[in-house]
């Protein structure tokens, strides 16, 4: 009876001490706090292992019934605060993607660094723009706004990528591959806007861009949107720069024919890396910015455009 006793009081000390915890209000904080955090973890872990020793040990007993009920329910309650201090702990790791920045709670659009992996297994840092519009947490890869920066390059410039985040720039076709390579189904997000102030958008899931030995295939699901579906033709295509031409299509040389780097396949119906020309009529045809299923005419170039990911 003494020992009966004994556990019961053990029960209420167990009770007691769940309810000092304070891993509630620590997660709500803009910050989590990693040393305290680690006690508490290991606090609940003890608590847990002291709770199942206490059950089994109980278990053949008839008694103290109301305090076996007790500890089941904290059980529960021990998992589920466990869950929370584990996303808790999640907010201070290394953001991956824009969606994880947004997450960690920036919701200001701008430049900010992420980590990936590179195929040599290095975790590397890569500056990018955050969109966090239309939901937040879009990595934007390209941006054409005002003609600042020439995105007629070879092969090893748009591998490395160029121009500036914040302003123009292709991020790289390594970056790509690396970082849609992270997670399984990336959105892929393009926003085009026209001389007249109107803006459409396409967006396709399961985006992903395979690696420089399969020549940076290009691959996404489902179109849905308002621009029309002008990348389907693209889907599964390599990628073609002036000095490296893997279209399929032998007659063309479709980089030089469409002054661009670019998914081609004889040669395009979106041509979003092709010359800027401040006004939307392209004196060269077939060279300016297009998204044919919005603009059918070969001569028109769009006046804005972003193609961006999230998850
Ligand atoms: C990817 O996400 C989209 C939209 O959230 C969904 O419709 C689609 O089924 C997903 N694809 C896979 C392979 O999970
Ligand atoms: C995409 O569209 C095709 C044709 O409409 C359909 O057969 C297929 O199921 C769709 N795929 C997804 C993932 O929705
Ligand atoms: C891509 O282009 C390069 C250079 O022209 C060539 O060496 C390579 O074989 C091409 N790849 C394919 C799959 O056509």
């Amino acid at each position: 009876m003494a020992e009966l006793a004994l556990w019961c009081l053990g029960v209420v000390v167990v009770a007691a001490m769940l309810h000092s915890l304070p891993v509630e209000s620590q997660c709500t904080a803009k910050y989590c706090y990693n040393d305290d955090e680690t006690d508490v973890m290991k606090m609940l872990v003890n608590i847990q292992q002291e709770i199942v020793s206490l059950k089994e040990e109980l278990s053949s007993n008839k008694e103290c019934t109301s305090e076996k009920e007790e500890i089941a329910s904290k059980k529960e309650e021990i998992s589920s605060l466990k869950e929370k201090l584990n996303e808790c702990l999640a907010k201070d790791e290394p953001a991956r993607d824009c969606t994880d920045i947004h997450r960690q709670g920036h919701t200001a659009s701008g430049v900010y660094t992420v980590h990936a992996t590179n195929s040599l297994g290095k975790t590397i840092e890569v500056e990018v723009y955050c969109d966090m519009s239309n939901g937040g947490g879009w990595l934007v890869f390209q941006r054409r706004q005002d003609g600042s920066v020439d995105f007629y390059r070879d092969w090893a410039g748009y591998k490395a990528g160029f121009g500036n985040p914040a302003g123009e720039f292709w991020l790289g076709n390594d970056h790509l591959h690396e970082l849609t390579s992270q997670k399984t189904n990336y959105t892929l997000r393009i926003d085009i806007g026209d001389w007249n102030g109107e803006t459409r958008y396409a967006e396709y899931p399961e985006f992903h861009v395979g690696p420089e030995k399969d020549d940076y295939i290009i691959s996404f699901g489902n179109y849905s949107g308002t621009a029309g579906d002008s990348l389907l033709t693209h889907n599964r295509r390599k990628f073609s720069t002036l000095d490296r031409d893997n279209d399929s299509n032998l007659g063309t040389h479709c980089p030089r024919a469409c002054h661009a780097g670019w998914w081609f396949q004889g040669c395009f119906v979106a041509n979003l890396n092709g010359f800027y020309y401040k006004t939307s009529h392209a004196q060269h045809m077939y060279w300016g910015i297009q998204w044919v299923t919005w603009r059918p005419d070969y001569f028109y170039s769009f006046k804005k455009v972003e193609m961006k990911f999230r998850h």
